[in-house]
């Protein structure tokens, strides 16, 4: 998606009416310049320095913790900045020049040369260089999505790798630990639909033995297929009746061959929750450690936390509530079920609006939007209509937004005013006519 767009007009799709952008932003202490791709909002911004999974007591400290004891014998690092070049989040693990992920519409620029991390692999080559062989990193993570109960444009990853040397002898060891790892998971209430290591489709790296890349994949697969088995094995939801289903897709990512991704079924869906494969050499080639070959995974905690913890909403997390908080305890080892405290109601309001004709705006513009005004006071956006009419060219949409609080009722009148709030950016940001 390598497109060009006059300057104006990124200006505007990123969410600075002209001229409202500061030409400075402080963030995490630091003075930053920005440029005309700046789109980090304040909402975003205000989130930098919670990092939620350090805080104790809080479910995604808590499971990090969970997994962390699962890998007593690796390295475990949390202290890295979300501020990341493009060359490291991108070009330092293969990212195509044109990857999607890339795009203004996708990620969080502070300017043409720092963006927020879009994932946690943006430190492996940085970790493989110190000299880490066996590590788990975990951070906070930004994109720019859409609002619903699942998705928010901050949420936690953790990144797992483990490397070894490419002899015989590391090989030998290897296979020897997937021999005690199958033992282990041969009895459990998790059924794992698995498919081969490597295909056609999904193969060998042209440098690797495939005999050492069968026997690493291998090791990968077993390795979290017993992290899941820690996870999930003993919660309600993983019955002799109702075992937990677990299954193994193949995957693509720019920095491993063979990949996978890992879905977890949950109230009628299948979620995915990690990424993986067997690192790509390049990666190792450019931390300085050529000779040594590997796997890593990238999960996401929250998805993860709401099905052991029965967290309905994503939102949830970031609850300053007591009613949320309190319900959780310090001790890593106990999973509490959360109980919804209250329901409070709902209220949608539609807007429909045209276009302007010189201003592109994307589903993850008008979201932000909405959250700089509303906080974590909308559940979810959904465009609800959408034409063009043939004659004037010109496009109109229809969304509509789900106004609901998750700690008390809204008012009818602070609702009324969000909206017209969210309205009145609407039409100063994106020239949008409302209908
Ligand atoms: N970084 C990938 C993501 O966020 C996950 C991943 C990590 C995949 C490590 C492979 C290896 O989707």
């Amino acid at each position: 998606m390598a497109y060009r767009v006059p300057r104006l007009r990124l200006a505007l799709r990123r969410g600075y009416a002209t001229g409202a952008r500061p030409s400075h932003l402080e963030l995490l202490g630091e003075i930053h310049p920005t440029d005309s791709i700046t789109n980090i909002t304040p909402t975003i911004i205000s989130k930098l320095p919670l990092r939620l999974h350090t805080q104790l007591g809080h479910p995604l400290s808590s499971l990090r913790a969970r997994i962390e004891s699962h890998f007593p014998d690796y390295t475990h690092l949390s202290s890295f900045s979300p501020l990341v070049t493009p060359f490291k989040n991108f070009d330092e693990l293969s990212f195509p020049a044109d990857h999607p992920g890339r795009a203004v519409t996708d990620s969080y620029y502070v300017n043409k040369d720092l963006l927020l991390r879009t994932h946690t692999s943006a430190h492996e080559v940085d970790v493989f260089r110190s000299g880490q062989t066996k590590w788990l990193l975990t951070a906070d993570v930004y994109r720019r999505d859409e609002i619903d109960g699942s998705h928010y444009p901050v949420f936690h990853q953790m990144e797992g790798a483990c490397i070894f040397p490419q002899d015989a002898s590391a090989m030998k060891a290897v296979e020897e630990h997937n021999a005690q790892l199958s033992a282990h998971l041969d009895s459990s209430n998790i059924v794992i639909e698995d498919i081969p290591h490597i295909t056609a489709a999904n193969p060998v790296q042209p440098s690797h033995d495939p005999r050492h890349s069968e026997l690493v994949a291998m090791n990968l697969k077993l390795s979290l297929n017993s992290l899941l088995l820690h996870l999930f094995g003993g919660v309600s939801g993983a019955t002799k009746e109702e075992p937990l289903r677990v299954r193994w897709i193949e995957a693509y990512f720019p920095f491993t061959s063979p990949s996978y991704e890992v879905e977890v079924f949950f109230r009628g869906e299948w979620l995915e929750i990690l990424g993986c494969g067997v690192v790509r050499q390049a990666t190792l080639d450019r931390a300085d450690v050529p000779d040594k070959m590997g796997w890593a995974f990238g999960l996401g905690l929250e998805r993860i936390a709401m099905i052991l913890n029965s967290i309905p909403d994503i939102r949830l997390f970031w609850s300053k509530d007591p009613r949320f908080l309190s319900q959780f305890s310090a001790d890593p080892s106990k999973i509490t079920t959360f109980k919804p405290y209250s329901r409070y109601p709902s209220c949608h309001k539609d807007v429909s609006f045209w276009l302007s004709e010189d201003t592109k705006m994307h589903e993850n513009d008008l979201c932000d939007l909405v959250r700089d005004v509303t906080g974590d006071l909308v559940e979810d956006v959904k465009m609800i209509d959408t034409f063009t009419n043939p004659k004037s060219g010109r496009t109109s949409q229809c969304y509509r937004i789900n106004y609901r609080s998750m700690d008390r009722s809204l008012s009818n009148d602070e609702t009324n005013e969000m909206h017209s709030d969210v309205v009145s950016r609407l039409k100063d940001q994106f020239g949008v006519e409302i209908r």
